[in-house]
C-alpha cells in the first residue's frame, strides 16, 4: 500500500443509505483530485441488499471485501417492515452491524456533534442555554457492556412467565482502553473529560469511575470530571456547552450520543467512526452517519447526505491520516450550510436565506464549494 492509495468497502445497504453514500463518494472522489490521493472503492451489499442478493445480512464476500480493506464507509441496515419476518439473530443490525463491530473489534466509536452556527434555529435549546456554541464528542464503548454480555437469552419460568436477561460486563482492560481514546481526543480539544457511569447503583459504574480514574494520572492536562448518566442526560439539556468529551460505556452512549445529536440540528448531521487497534501506524475504521435507514425518505431525493459526507472525512482523517483533505470536506459542508442549502431536516422557513434542497443537490453543492 503506498501512502497515499487506499481500498475502501463502501457498503450502502439499506433505505436512504444507498442515495446518501453515492453523495459521499462523489465528494470523495472531488477529494481526491484536488489533494492527490487514490481510493480503491470497491461497493458490496449489506443488510437486506445483502439478504436479497445472497442470502444473508453480511454476505461471505462482503466480509472478506472488508477484511481486505483500509477502512469500511458504511450506510446504513434494517428495514422496520421487513426485519421482524427474521429471526433475530439474522435481521440485519445485529446479523450485520453488531457482527462487523465484534468481528473488526472497533471498540472506540467517536461522535462528534457541532450545531453549525447557521443553524442554530434547528437547536431545539433557546439561544442563551447554546451559549458560544455547541461542541461535543461522545467517546463511545462499542464492543462490551449489555450489548455483547453473556449470557443474553429468553426463557420461560416454570409458572409460564416469560423472562428476558441481559447481562452487563466490563473488564478493566477493556475500560482502559476506551479511557486512552477519551483522553486522547480530550488533550487535543478543549482538555476536559466528563466520564459517565451509574456509580450509585451498579458494579460496572463502580470500576467504571475507579479504572478511568486511574487511567486520568497519565493525563494530567486533562480535567476529568465524573457524573452520573441521568444527570448527564438532563445536563445536556441544560447547559450543553459545560462539555468537551463525554466518555460512556456502550449503552449510555447509545442513549447519550442520540441526544447530544439533537442538540447539533439533526441526526442527519451526525457522523461517526468506530476504531479499533492501532497496526504498525494503521487504523482499521468503520464509518457510518448515526441516523439510520430512514425509508420513509428513502429514494425520493429527501435524506440528508451530510452525515454520511462528514463520515467520509473521518475515514479520510483516522485511518488514512489525510487531515488537510478531512478538514477540506468539512469546511465545504460548512459553506454549503452557510449559503443556505437546507434538506428538510434542517429547513425552517422562517430563515430568509435558506433554500430547500434534495440530497443530489447538497451533494453537489458541497462538491462545488471544494
Ligand atoms: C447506533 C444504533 C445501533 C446501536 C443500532 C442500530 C443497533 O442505534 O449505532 O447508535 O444501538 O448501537
Ligand atoms: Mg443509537
Amino acid at each position: 500500500m503506498s501512502s497515499r492509495h487506499f481500498k475502501v468497502a463502501a457498503l450502502a445497504g439499506d433505505g436512504i443509505g444507498p442515495e446518501v453514500m453515492r453523495e459521499a463518494i462523489k465528494v470523495l472522489r472531488a477529494a481526491e483530485t484536488k489533494f492527490g490521493f487514490t481510493l480503491q472503492m470497491t461497493e458490496a451489499p449489506v443488510g437486506w441488499a445483502g439478504i436479497d442478493a445472497a442470502g444473508k445480512a453480511l454476505p461471505e464476500a462482503t466480509l472478506a471485501l472488508c477484511r481486505e480493506s483500509d477502512a469500511i464507509l458504511f450506510g446504513s441496515v434494517g428495514l422496520p417492515d421487513r426485519d421482524p419476518t427474521l429471526p433475530k439473530e439474522e435481521r440485519p443490525e445485529r446479523a450485520a452491524l453488531l457482527r462487523i463491530r465484534k468481528e473488526f473489534g472497533l471498540f472506540a466509536n467517536l461522535r462528534p456533534v457541532t450545531l453549525p452556527k447557521a443553524l442554530a434555529a434547528a437547536c431545539p435549546l433557546t439561544p442563551s442555554r447554546q451559549g458560544a456554541g455547541i461542541n461535543i464528542l461522545v467517546v463511545r464503548e462499542l464492543t462490551g457492556g449489555m450489548y455483547f454480555g453473556q449470557p443474553k437469552q429468553t426463557g420461560t419460568l416454570p409458572d409460564g412467565q416469560r423472562r428476558a436477561v441481559d447481562t452487563m460486563v466490563y473488564t478493566t482492560t477493556e475500560i482502559e482502553r476506551i479511557a486512552h481514546v477519551g483522553f486522547q481526543a480530550a488533550r487535543l480539544r478543549h482538555k476536559k473529560l466528563t466520564s459517565i457511569d451509574k456509580a450509585n447503583v451498579l458494579e460496572n459504574g463502580i470500576l467504571w469511575r475507579e479504572t478511568v480514574t486511574q487511567i486520568g494520572k497519565q493525563y494530567p492536562e486533562v480535567a476529568l470530571e465524573h457524573m452520573f448518566v441521568d444527570n448527564a442526560a438532563m445536563q445536556l439539556i441544560l447547559r450543553p456547552t459545560q462539555f468537551d468529551v463525554l466518555l460512556c460505556e456502550n449503552m449510555f452512549g447509545d442513549i447519550l450520543s442520540d441526544e447530544a445529536a439533537a442538540l447539533g440540528g439533526s441526526l442527519g448531521l451526525l457522523p461517526s467512526a468506530s476504531l479499533g487497534a492501532t497496526h504498525g501506524g494503521n487504523t482499521f475504521g468503520f464509518y457510518e452517519p448515526a441516523g439510520g435507514t430512514a425509508p420513509d425518505l428513502a429514494g425520493r431525493d429527501l435524506a440528508n447526505p451530510i452525515a454520511q459526507i462528514l463520515s467520509g472525512a473521518l475515514m479520510l482523517r483516522h485511518s488514512f491520516g489525510l487531515n488537510e483533505a478531512a478538514e477540506a470536506i468539512e469546511n465545504a459542508v460548512t459553506q454549503a450550510i452557510n449559503a443556505g442549502c437546507r434538506t428538510g431536516d434542517i429547513f425552517n422557513p422562517d430563515e430568509p436565506t435558506a433554500r430547500r434542497v434534495g440530497t443530489r443537490a447538497m451533494g453537489d453543492a458541497i462538491v462545488a464549494a471544494l
